[in-house]
């Protein structure tokens, strides 16, 4: 029987995606997504919108994960930059290794880069894997008008307030 040798932690890198990688990515998502509407199509707008980021986490040459992260429209009396991580998936062979962990910090990162203060998402109702991993990393649920995925599935929303890391007072 073949074992499959799963990269240790050290050895996964995040890096940005490139227009390389974004087939690898809506052919993954195309296939977790599908209960949820069409995401080769969904997610190949945000892959080329031009204020979204794209970052992929790889062992060696082998792509491990994705996330999608993308500044939120302004709307309401608040007017603090917001974030939306589109799309998040780990293939599931290297799963529960601390990789979506990772991606979820490194798009936080890059959310703050881009003046964001906060970061919402949503996930399936009946995704408890997906809400496990959210709330594990700081997300809170948010409630709010019902929102509904292209394929009728009901989504429910989470934020996290970012911090920006803080100055050192070594340098004081
Ligand atoms: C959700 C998903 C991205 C998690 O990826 P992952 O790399 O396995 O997650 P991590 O190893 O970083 O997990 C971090 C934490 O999330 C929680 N978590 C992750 N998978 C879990 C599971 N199967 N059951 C319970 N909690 C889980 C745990 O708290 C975990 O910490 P721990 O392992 O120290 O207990 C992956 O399962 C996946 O790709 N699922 C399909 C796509 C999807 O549902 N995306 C999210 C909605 S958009």
């Amino acid at each position: 029987m073949a074992v499959t040798r799963i990269a240790p932690m050290g050895w996964v890198e995040i890096r940005t995606a490139t227009p390389v990688d974004h087939d690898w990515i809506l052919g993954l998502a195309e296939g977790l997504f599908i209960d949820l509407g069409n995401y080769r199509e969904i997610l190949g707008d945000w892959l080329v919108a031009p204020r979204a980021e794209a970052i992929i986490a790889t062992g060696g040459d082998e792509r491990l994960g994705f996330a999608v992260v993308a500044p939120r429209p302004r709307i309401g009396f608040l007017r603090r930059c917001g974030s939306e991580l589109v799309a998040i998936a780990v293939v599931e062979r290297v799963r529960r290794g601390g990789i979506a962990r990772r991606l979820i910090g490194e798009a936080q990162q890059r959310a703050i880069a881009f003046g964001a203060r906060e970061m919402r998402l949503h996930t399936a109702e009946s995704n408890e894997v997906g809400q496990a991993l959210f709330r594990d990393c700081g997300f809170r649920s948010k409630r709010g008008l019902p929102v509904f995925y292209p394929s009728g599935v009901r989504a429910l929303e989470f934020g996290a307030a970012l911090e920006p890391a803080a100055e050192s007072s070594s340098s004081r």
